[in-house]
């Protein structure tokens, strides 16, 4: 098992502020940042959790263009109601910040400077296309065109969507403006571009000493085989700009990963302590692990970690990369323009956040893409959550009430509960193993292993019958007492996942909330003989099929789009 780290530094991939968080978003990089980082201060270290919104770039512009809004408005609108709906699923970062706060341009400076003053940027002249009628240049997003390779007229300025092509924007034929359809023509511009070819040596070698997932180190490799030059500018206004150039943005990639330091620096300057950031940013010992979904790996596995290499500040780079696959939905891609997504904002109205933790933890994309299906949601809330996890805690705790008057019985422990005991504990180190691995399916098969174990304990001891003959009494107490071990374990085992059902069975079972918080001391916390239990009610309410019938069809309809 890895060491425990002290200092833990955990980014959740910058979110787009151009559209609503979805399913797609929270299986790919977020659940399981946050699981992550509930689970690493539970075991005591000492954690900066950050995320937020990546408000600039030409898509953004765009889409708030294509909106009739301005880019700070959109920007606004869906900053907002993201943090809101993360706040809704009870994410635990420290800072969600925003890429367009001033105190951002700072560190982009810092880094543009030093990597021009190490000779690792340069400025070079580049064909771009530019639209005489609208007087500007336009970046890949804004044109439209004919696919140089399969000639189909609306191929988009990057790739085209019926072949699949992927080509530069000049490569068009016929381009044209996405937004007034005139003509483009080719015209000069100059841009700063970073020299990955020369950075390259130092990332290789930084790479080999990488134990990440192989999907990751392939792809990773694969790049650094042929390390180009890459423009870090864009002719445009929507973004950081550039010193001394009129007209000129950073690119988007660029300045949105130095959004994790900056996020850092706003949560410092909000805590009071300004310079507390470089206690996790500058410190060697910190562990730096980053979450983003597959589609993001070369940003930050080469070129993040290349500009941070290529700068004079002492910046952490990335250790750990766990980079999750992507989830469909019902057979299909997740797409708000073809409308087969779910708003979060309306199922949350219907299921608890931990119902929608839980079943996305539990088919989490880790090794390869994986599916919600409304069919699924189901499964696991009723088979699991209410038939296992639920149904030990409700016929432990109702029979505590009933036939131990209400209070935790006494044990006197035989092989039989010292060997369910011993089993208890290995399974919850298997856990900790797992969620330091950034394991969440594993994790959860174990909750449900654990729960089953409970289960069978509960079914082979049968404290119904022990209960009736005064010379068994003490059998079914210790039964119980055992049983209430058991969901002490899984009230702390499943609290990264399921925050608010855990901090809920901790109260049934009459604990102090101050107990609940560290991982090792809840675990071999005893349960006080005596202690009054509060009445018991059930954790989780079982899905209907009818429930599960109207989802589909309101996904089939379209009734759940969100403009
Ligand atoms: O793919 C995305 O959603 C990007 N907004 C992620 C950016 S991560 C970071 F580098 F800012
Ligand atoms: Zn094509």
């Amino acid at each position: 098992m890895p060491l425990k780290p002290d200092k833990v530094l955990i980014t959740a991939a910058l979110l787009y502020a151009n559209g609503a968080l979805h399913f797609g978003h929270l299986a790919g990089a977020y659940l399981a940042a946050d699981a992550y980082a509930r689970f690493e201060r539970m075991r005591g270290s000492d954690v900066l959790f950050l995320s937020g919104s990546d408000e600039y770039g030409v898509a953004i512009a765009l889409s708030a263009e294509l909106a009739g809004r301005s880019p700070v408005e959109h920007v606004d609108l869906y900053h907002k109601s993201n943090q809101e709906l993360f706040s809704k699923l009870n994410f635990s970062f420290n800072h969600y910040s925003r890429t367009s706060w001033e105190g951002h341009r700072i560190p982009v400076l810092q880094y543009f400077n030093d990597l021009q003053e190490n000779g690792f940027v340069e400025k070079r002249a580049t064909e771009q296309l530019y639209s005489p009628e609208e007087k500007r240049f336009l970046a890949d997003r804004y044109v439209i065109g004919g696919c140089p390779r399969c000639r189909f007229d609306a191929a988009r300025g990057d790739e085209c969507p019926k072949c699949g092509a992927s080509y530069e924007a000049t490569d068009l034929i016929a381009p044209r403006s996405r937004l007034s359809n005139a003509s483009l023509t080719k015209k000069t511009t100059t841009h700063w571009f970073l020299l990955l070819d020369k950075l390259a040596p130092k990332v290789n070698e930084w790479i080999a000493t990488k134990r990440w997932k192989p999907t990751v180190l392939n792809f990773l490799k694969h790049y650094l085989d042929n390390p180009l030059p890459r423009a870090i500018t864009r002719d445009g206004t929507w973004g950081v700009p550039v010193p001394g150039e009129e007209g000129k943005v950073f690119y988007v990639w660029f300045e949105a990963p130095i959004g994790y330091i900056s996020a850092a620096i706003e949560w410092a300057e909000k805590s009071g302590n300004p310079l507390a950031w470089q206690e996790y940013w500058f410190d060697p010992k910190t562990k730096l692990v980053q979450f983003i979904g597959k589609d993001n790996i070369y940003f930050h596995g080469i070129f993040f970690p290349a500009m941070t290499m290529g700068q004079n500040l002492p910046y952490k780079i990335v250790d750990e990369l766990p980079a999750n696959e992507f989830l469909n939905l019902e057979g299909r891609q997740f797409s708000k323009s073809d409308n087969w997504t779910i708003d979060l904002t309306d199922i949350l109205t219907r299921y608890s956040p931990d119902q929608l933790r839980y079943t996305l933890a539990a088919n989490a994309p880790e090794s390869s893409d994986a599916e919600f299906t409304f069919k699924d949601l189901q499964l696991r809330c009723n088979g699991e959550l209410v038939g296992k996890y639920g149904n030990l805690a409700n016929r432990s705790l109702v029979f505590a009430s009933a036939k131990c008057g209400g209070v935790i019985p006494p044990a006197t422990l035989q092989p039989r509960d010292l060997l369910f005991l011993d089993q208890l504990a290995a399974l919850t180190a298997q856990v900790q193993e797992a969620y330091s691995s950034f394991r969440l399916r594993r994790v959860c098969q174990l909750i449900m292993e654990i729960s089953s174990l409970g289960n069978a304990y509960f079914d082979e001891k049968k404290p119904w019958a022990t209960a009736k003959h005064e010379e068994t009494l003490p059998d079914m107490q210790t039964t119980i007492h055992c049983s209430l071990l058991a969901l002490k374990a899984l009230a702390v085992v499943a609290k990264p996942i399921m925050p608010q059902t855990t901090e809920k069975l901790w109260a049934l079972l009459g604990l102090d909330p101050s107990l609940h918080t560290h991982w090792d001391e809840a675990l071999n916390l005893p349960l006080t003989v005596g202690h009054p239990l509060p009445t018991p009610t059930p954790l989780f309410s079982k899905i209907s099929d009818e429930e599960i019938a109207a989802e589909l069809a309101k996904l089939h309809g379209g009734g759940n789009y969100l403009g």
